[in-house]
């Protein structure tokens, strides 16, 4: 999409390989829950790789607003002082750009009795929020919120019941907002995931001293808490987040000669479905140094220059790949034939709807793509086939979608001509630090 003449904009242009190692910013997801949780613990709690984005920087300073002590102690070294419970804000929780943050904080927020506000960004501010204000409303909590379940909204706790749940959507938020609520309701709470999403929450409460427990029934997955029990303060390492490490990745088979390693990235099987995906279209990914990082796997990921082709990705692995379409679009584009993504409904409320500027992004850089938006399926024509790489060359609007920007900065490395995206700034949200990253790897991304 061509949008000349406004605002600052990033460029990354076609050069020479990526070559070196780099460590993955810390999991976004792993970062907000150990906020979280520790705020709701008692005593204190150690964390050791948070990411500094500006969604968990805005996780941090809502812990605070609910009372508890929340202190940076070094690069990614934070020490939060839990209340046992949380306090009433005095002031509107504002999330900033985080999903996560906000629907984490609303469930964990809905077990106590307190008012307490909350908004975001004009982003979040269009995000739907129902599905987590529907099962909390089940359990007792009231709310007053715009039309169509939008914030700011107003959310009023206490006094709840336990609820067995079955998600109407693969959503891990959901599932946490659920779970957290159910440690302060009256009787049992349990989730039901017809389609397994990630599972930190689940870990992490275990971590802090909840028995919670997990079972696999007729196909489908089933979480149950009791109330009632406290969390205790505890040490939590943050691995490397695979939703980033996947960028500098991508980047690597993309760029003829290229060879980046990733180090201490999460390997959770809940959110691998990328890499999974790319071994199956030919990617050159070896994973090394595998080892244990506070009750979860991480390893280091190498990615070598690779001649890709498409496939089709099925719709029962989006839960372990949902943030990672945009740029697995990338690789595809590079890709011999068509691959074709199925079970995308989940796209269309992100950060931005994904599905639709994915497909504008890559279309302006000369990519085929096919949409069938009722089926939610996108499918990428590769370009490899002939040998006619990529066009690039345009202009990238993101809706200020961090990973729009980050996916169509990769394809412009790779492609003919250089690529620019508008409202860098948010890249900051989730991947501090990505433009200086890539520099070292020898990308060419810099201000335009
Ligand atoms: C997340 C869950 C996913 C994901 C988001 C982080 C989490 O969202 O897209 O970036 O930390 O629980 P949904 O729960 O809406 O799928």
């Amino acid at each position: 999409m061509i949008n000349p003449g406004s605002g600052a904009y990033l460029k990354a242009q076609p050069g020479q390989p990526l070559k070196g190692r780099i460590r993955a910013p810390g999991d976004k997801s792993i970062s907000h829950r150990s906020l979280i949780l520790g705020a709701m613990a008692t005593g204190v709690t150690l964390v050791e790789g948070l990411l500094e984005g500006d969604d968990v920087l805005r996780t941090a300073a809502a812990m605070r607003g609910f009372g508890a002590g929340v202190e940076r102690l070094g690069d990614g070294r934070w020490r939060i002082e839990g209340r046992g419970g949380f306090v009433e804000p005095e002031d509107i929780i504002d999330c900033g750009n985080a999903g996560t943050g906000a629907r984490l904080i609303m469930g964990a927020a809905a077990g106590f009795a307190l008012n307490a506000s909350f908004t975001g960004d004009a982003s979040l501010r269009k995000r739907p929020m129902m599905r987590v204000l529907n099962p909390l409303g089940q359990m007792g909590a009231r709310w007053i919120c715009r039309q169509g379940g939008r914030l700011p909204l107003t959310l009023r706790g206490g006094g709840l019941n336990g609820l067995s749940y079955r998600l109407p959507e693969p959503s891990a938020q959901v599932k946490s907002a659920v779970l957290l609520a159910g440690l302060h309701a009256r009787g049992a709470t349990q989730v039901i995931e017809p389609e397994a999403t990630r599972d930190h929450t689940e870990r992490m409460l275990r971590a802090f001293g909840v028995r919670v427990e997990v079972r696999d029934e007729a196909g489908e997955r089933i979480i149950r808490l009791e109330p009632g029990q406290s969390l205790t303060g505890c040490e939590v390492q943050v691995p490397g987040d695979p939703s980033s490490a996947a960028f500098p990745l991508v980047a690597a088979l993309i760029t003829p000669g290229s060879e980046v390693t990733v180090e201490g990235v999460l390997l959770n099987p809940l959110r691998t479905g990328l890499f999974e995906t790319l071994i199956e279209m030919g990617a050159d990914l070896s994973i090394s140094n595998t080892r244990d990082s506070g009750g979860e796997q991480v390893g280091d990921i190498t990615a070598r220059h690779s001649a890709l082709r498409g496939v089709v990705v099925p719709a029962d692995r989006a839960p372990s790949m949902i943030d990672e379409y945009p740029i697995l679009a990338v690789a595809a584009a590079f890709a011999e034939g068509p691959t074709r993504m199925l079970g995308l409904g989940e796209l269309i409320v992100k950060e931005s709807d994904r599905l639709t500027l994915t497909s504008v992004g890559l279309r302006a850089c000369g990519v085929g793509v096919g949409v069938e938006r009722e089926a939610a399926e996108m499918t990428i024509v590769g370009t490899a086939r002939g040998n006619h790489p990529v066009k690039g060359g345009a202009d990238v609007v993101t809706h200020g979608d961090h990973r729009i920007a980050m996916a169509h900065l990769v394809l412009g490395l790779a492609s003919q001509a250089a690529v620019r995206v508008d409202e860098p700034g948010m890249i900051a949200t989730s991947f501090p630090g990505f433009v200086d990253l890539m520099a070292g790897l020898g990308a060419q991304i810099g201000a335009a």
